[in-house]
């Protein structure tokens, strides 16, 4: 019972959120990149399909465009590391790589807006990327307005080779207030959290949309779990700074890529949506297998990481191989998933919407979201079952049920 006086008062507290205001990420922004199925490949002589250059961006553009995932929600196009030429020009600029990006990053941007999408591009908060790129360092202003005349939408911001433990923060703030200069909005999705000793997070919140705190994720689950955990160990702090306009980034998903099973691919898409990170799938999808794609575009899950009170789901449980999250969302409504972190059976997993902390006293509507099936209606202390497979996972919304007026009919 302890746990649910917790929940309800936390709830009451009305977090302070100073997030960083340009309009922007006022749900987690959503997209794909290439880093994680993709890396540094720039070996376009004995890899064509696979390297970093403008045709693979074209080419995930126009299956975001038209095979479901712009209408999910996906929008932004990211490209990382190694899309820029190895020197700046005469004049300091940027510029793409000419061999492999040979109509540059505005006629890309072009591409990707006439398909009703947006583009990202990389940089880093040093003197090189972590690949030996150009850094931004002595650039910030410079670069913020060549990102703004190519008509790129997102901007991320990596840390490798970075300078000192002041000098860092100290340049992601002019990098926001750069970019606020250009007139253009921009999000801001910062890795500054990464690579900072004792991140503040509610500064990082007030210049960032969204927040990058802790390691590369890889293709694997052990991995998954272990940037999970990581988060959850975090939850109060960043339950205060989450909110409309910066997001926590807890990296990508990696649903479809070739180590996640079905189920711990439904486990990540659900967990990284109650925690409400931002999505950002890094996968081949010319290439995705038909259930992983209905992972990633099943629009009931993807409705609670767009929830607009854009509050962090928490996890509460943790008991016996069994953890279990919740998220209080607009309307009275509440989400829940449920984890079964063993290696055994699918086991059942009962509980009632009081202990899952549903606002008490009232009678709820509960929906599995990967069945898309209703289970039924339960008041407070009705048992609710569910069966979790071994590292997956079952996750609910509940809908406060309207209490029926009696009404005569003469
Ligand atoms: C940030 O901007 C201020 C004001 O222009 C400047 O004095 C300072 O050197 C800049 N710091 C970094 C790290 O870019
Ligand atoms: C710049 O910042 C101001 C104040 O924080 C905000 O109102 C405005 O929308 C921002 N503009 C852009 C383009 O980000
Ligand atoms: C963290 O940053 C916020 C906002 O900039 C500031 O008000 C607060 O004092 C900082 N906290 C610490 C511990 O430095
Ligand atoms: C629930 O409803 C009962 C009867 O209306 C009321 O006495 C009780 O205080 C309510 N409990 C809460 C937590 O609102
Ligand atoms: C286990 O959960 C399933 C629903 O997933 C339910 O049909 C079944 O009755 C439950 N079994 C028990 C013993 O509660």
């Amino acid at each position: 019972m302890r746990t649910i006086l917790l929940l309800v008062s936390v709830s009451l507290v009305m977090p302070a959120v100073y997030s960083l205001d340009n309009g922007l990420a006022r749900t987690p922004p959503m997209g794909w990149n290439p880093w994680e199925r993709f890396r540094c490949n720039v070996d376009c002589v004995n890899d064509p399909d696979n390297c970093i250059r403008e045709e693979l961006f074209i080419q995930m553009a126009d299956i975001v465009a038209v095979g479901g995932y712009k209408d999910a929600g996906y929008e932004y196009i990211n490209l990382d590391d190694c899309w820029m030429s190895k020197e700046r020009d005469a004049q300091g600029l940027l510029q793409a790589d000419p061999q492999r990006f040979p109509s540059g990053i505005k006629n890309l941007a072009d591409y990707v807006h006439a398909k009703g999408l947006k583009l990202g591009v990389y940089q880093d908060m040093g003197t090189e990327t972590c690949d030996g790129y150009p850094g931004i360092w002595g650039h910030i202003e410079t670069d913020a307005k060549t990102y703004a005349e190519w008509g790129v939408d997102y901007v991320k911001m990596d840390g490798c080779h970075r300078l000192g433990p002041k000098l860092f923060p100290e340049g992601y703030k002019n990098m926001t207030l750069a970019l606020n200069a250009t007139g253009r909005p921009f999000v801001f999705s910062c890795e500054w959290g990464v690579y900072q000793p004792n991140p503040n997070y509610t500064d990082i919140a007030a210049h960032c949309n969204t927040m990058r705190n802790y390691i590369d994720i890889q293709d694997s689950w052990e991995q998954m779990l272990q940037v999970l955990d990581w988060y959850v160990s975090k939850q109060d702090e960043f339950y205060l700074v989450n909110g409309p306009g910066s997001f926590i980034d807890m990296d990508f998903l990696v649903v479809g890529d070739f180590q996640l099973s079905f189920a711990q691919a439904q486990a990540q898409m659900a967990l990284w949506s109650i925690m409400s990170s931002q999505l950002i799938m890094s996968s081949d999808l010319r290439k995705m297998d038909p259930q992983m794609k209905e992972i990633l575009l099943n629009h009931e899950v993807i409705a609670v990481n767009q929830d607009k009170l854009g509050k962090l789901g928490k996890r509460f449980y943790n008991k016996n191989q069994f953890q279990a999250w919740t998220k209080e969302l607009d309307q009275g409504c509440y989400a829940a998933v449920i984890l079964r972190r063993a290696r055994n059976m699918p086991m059942n997993f009962t509980t009632t919407m009081e202990y899952l902390g549903f606002g008490s006293n009232t009678t709820y509507t509960v929906r599995d979201l990967f069945l898309h099936k209703d289970l039924g209606v339960f008041g407070p202390t009705d048992p609710l079952s569910v069966s979790v497979n071994p590292g997956g996972v079952v996750m609910i919304k509940a809908t406060p049920k309207p209490i029926k007026k009696f009404v005569r009919v003469y």
